[in-house]
């Protein structure tokens, strides 16, 4: 691991502030003075000390929830270069996955972690995690289109399983529809609301696992408490002792 990751991992300071202890001559590696930010350090080999201070990566896991802005990608890079999720993580633990995805203009709730099986388990379709979106959607679905949402659409790779649907409010133009469903198939609730005739203008997740945006902007992250972790473990069938 580069050096200036390895201090902003270790918590000592953010990336761009820990490419400046390093600069400044502050930070040894086996004692030697290391001024190069992104000189490698093998983890468990090699001893950090920043001011004289040995230095140790965390243990554990970590587990972040973002409010993915409109146009970010949740792709680990882009080959375009366009922007991703993983380039607004500062520091960004090495093997963090999302844990599902978002359409490039999906808002919203988004977890991400180092926690492969948990990632692999709220995942599983067996989990039935919820998600809550909220939808703009063209048009006004009249109540046979809300009983079609509600019990399953017909989509390329066979029928919705029932999902719980609200009408927030509507004009002739438009409409706010809240959809909770418990699968995870690709670009689901547009295909949804495109099949009952109301394409999605704009698409926010405000729930995943039973955990929302609170106060957090576009753009923005938080770690989540130990006891969120605790409830999406035991949701995952991870840990029984609550
Ligand atoms: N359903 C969609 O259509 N898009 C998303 O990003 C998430 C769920």
């Amino acid at each position: 691991m580069r050096l200036n990751r390895f201090l902003a991992r270790a918590g000592v300071a953010s990336r761009r502030k820990s490419d400046e202890l390093i600069l400044g001559g502050t930070v040894r590696v086996n004692g030697e003075i290391v001024a190069e930010p992104g000189r490698t350090v093998v983890i468990g080999e090699d001893r950090v000390e920043v001011g004289g201070r040995q230095v140790w990566l965390p243990e554990g896991f970590e587990y972040l929830l973002l409010h993915k802005q409109r146009g970010c990608l949740v792709t680990r890079r882009d080959t375009h270069g366009r922007p991703t999720v993983f380039d607004q993580i500062d520091p960004l633990r090495p093997g963090t996955v999302a844990v599902g995805r978002l359409d490039q203009d999906t808002t919203g709730v988004l977890l991400l972690t180092d926690d492969g099986e948990l990632a692999f388990r709220l995942l599983h379709p067996s989990r039935q995690v919820e998600k809550r979106y909220e939808a703009l959607v063209e048009g006004k679905p009249d109540a046979t289109d809300l009983l079609a949402l509600r019990q399953g659409v017909e989509l390329e790779e066979g029928p919705t399983a029932p999902a719980q649907v609200r009408l927030r409010g509507a004009d002739e133009r438009e409409a706010r529809l809240e959809i909770c469903i418990h699968e995870g198939r690709k670009r689901q609730v547009r295909r949804m609301c495109a099949a009952v005739g109301h394409p999605v203008k704009r698409l926010k997740r405000v729930t995943f696992a039973g955990l929302g945006l609170g106060r957090l902007k576009p753009g923005q992250w938080r770690r989540l408490t130990p006891g969120e972790v605790r409830t999406l473990r035991i949701r995952a069938g991870l840990d029984t002792q609550r």
